[in-house]
């Protein structure tokens, strides 16, 4: 005998979860988008037969079908409200005068949308084909390949626990309460859930920006900082012998054998004394990463050159994901040429 369910049983059943769940539910995700964007209850509605779908968590979309933006002037997807780290039709703007591009930049140009340019973003599973000529082998991981292309997240990816490899298992962050201060003590308790990191998070992802108006990220006080709450950490798990790796060479003072990282611009003087108020495409961290660096950047402690100081995290329209035009230097450039803002008698 067949048992005949109410019409409207998965209405209940989206009641009763939303009775079980904690109070903190809507902290991250906005509170007028209803679950049924985002979650489906049975993978079918109206007798539809139903998709043999492998998202976790009841999902509707992948993390890139969420995350992007129908063209380059959204800041955010119009359907979840996420913020949109990838555009699926027009590229987004990236200078100095207006960056509709949010802080990590856009997957767009590594996309097969954008014209699938390899090195022009981190060749993300779904987004973009396999890195011809890298692969799956991060630059400075002394040749090792993770096991299969980068996700968003857990073990091959960025965000989350690195310990996960499935990318939503590895995040279970986006219902969590994140008031600040970020202590780095769960996934959703990261800067951008980017697990065990500190920071202060822009609220509109730096879409408007301004020297007190941006993200502040944290930075190690030493080139070989062994710190994992750092935004440098986050690209060390991967390219490791770019930062401290000490086999690599170098006593920890110039000169160098690669650009330094997690070092503090304030104590060298010199060409880096005219960097003084924070520049939005020329980040610098700070060692707490709580508090806004303004017109301070030479006070101790707030001018730290991170890998993101030069490199956006997802993608720019530059090579090796560059925030500008590493070879067009010195001529005309928009936006800003980024290296002479620190080495500002090289400008
Ligand atoms: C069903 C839609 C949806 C999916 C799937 C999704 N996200 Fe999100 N994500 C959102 C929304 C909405 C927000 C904005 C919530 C907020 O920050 O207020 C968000 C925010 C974020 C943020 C920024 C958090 C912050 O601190 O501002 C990150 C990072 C993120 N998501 C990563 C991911 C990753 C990685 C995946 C895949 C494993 C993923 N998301 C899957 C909807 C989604
Ligand atoms: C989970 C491992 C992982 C993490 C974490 C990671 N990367 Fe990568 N990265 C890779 C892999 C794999 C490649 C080569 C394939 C590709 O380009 O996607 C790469 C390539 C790059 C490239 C060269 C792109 C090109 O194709 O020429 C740059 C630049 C880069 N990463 C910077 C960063 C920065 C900056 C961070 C931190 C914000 C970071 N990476 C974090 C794995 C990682
Ligand atoms: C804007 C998109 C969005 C909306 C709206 C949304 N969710 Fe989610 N939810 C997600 C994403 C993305 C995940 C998986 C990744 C994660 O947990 O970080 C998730 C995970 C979950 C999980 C399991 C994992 C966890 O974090 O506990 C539950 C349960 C859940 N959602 C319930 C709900 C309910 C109930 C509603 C409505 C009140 C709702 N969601 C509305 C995006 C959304
Ligand atoms: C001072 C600016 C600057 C900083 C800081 C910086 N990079 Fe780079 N990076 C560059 C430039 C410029 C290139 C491309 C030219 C070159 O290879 O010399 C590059 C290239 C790369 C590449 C591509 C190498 C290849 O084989 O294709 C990777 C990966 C990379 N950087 C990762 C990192 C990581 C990880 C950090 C932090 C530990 C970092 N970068 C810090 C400027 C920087
Ligand atoms: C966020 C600030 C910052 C940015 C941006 C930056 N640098 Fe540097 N750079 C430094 C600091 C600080 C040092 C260490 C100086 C020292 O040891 O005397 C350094 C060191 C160097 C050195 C080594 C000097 C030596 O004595 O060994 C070179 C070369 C260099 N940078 C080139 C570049 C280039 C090229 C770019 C642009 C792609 C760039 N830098 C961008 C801050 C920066």
């Amino acid at each position: 005998m067949r048992v005949t369910m109410p019409d409207n049983l998965h209405k209940w059943v989206l009641i009763l979860l939303l009775v079980l769940l904690p109070t903190t539910l809507q902290a991250k995700i906005p509170d007028d988008i209803v679950c049924s964007n985002c979650h489906t209850m049975h993978n079918s509605q109206a007798g539809e037969s139903m998709t043999s779908s492998s998202l976790y968590g009841l999902l509707l979309s992948t993390c890139s079908g969420c995350h992007t933006g129908l063209d380059g002037t959204s800041a955010i997807a119009a359907n979840t409200q996420a913020p949109a780290v990838m555009h699926s039709s027009s590229a987004p703007g990236n200078s100095s005068g207006s960056n509709n591009m949010l802080a990590g930049g856009s997957f767009y140009w590594v996309s097969t949308t954008g014209g699938n340019t390899d090195n022009t973003g981190h060749n993300v599973i779904g987004l973009s084909s396999e890195d011809a000529d890298l692969g799956t082998t991060p630059p400075g991981n002394s040749g090792t390949p993770l096991g299969s292309q980068l996700t968003c997240a857990g073990s091959r990816g960025c965000h989350g626990n690195s310990g996960i490899q499935n990318e939503v298992q590895a995040l279970k962050a986006h219902h969590q309460d994140d008031t600040a201060p970020l202590d780095g003590s769960s996934v959703g308790m990261s800067y951008r859930f980017l697990s065990s990191v500190i920071g202060s998070e822009d609220a509109d992802w730096e879409y408007t920006y301004a020297s007190d108006d941006h993200n502040q990220y944290k930075g190690g006080s030493i080139w070989n900082s062994a710190a994992t709450d750092t935004i440098t950490s986050v690209c060390a798990r991967c390219h490791g012998d770019y930062h401290g790796n000490p086999g690599v060479g170098t006593t920890g003072a110039s000169p160098w054998v690669r650009h330094p990282t997690d070092i503090d611009l304030s104590t060298y003087g010199g060409e880096f004394a005219n960097y003084i108020t924070y520049e939005v495409f020329v980040p610098v961290a700070s060692t707490t990463g709580l508090t806004l660096v303004d017109s301070n950047v030479q006070t101790a402690g707030n001018g730290i050159v991170t890998c993101i100081s030069c490199h956006r995290a997802h993608g720019s329209q530059y090579d090796s994901i560059l925030r500008w035009d590493y070879r067009a230097w010195p001529g005309t450039v928009d936006p800003i040429y980024g290296c002479g803002v620190c080495h500002s008698s090289k400008n």
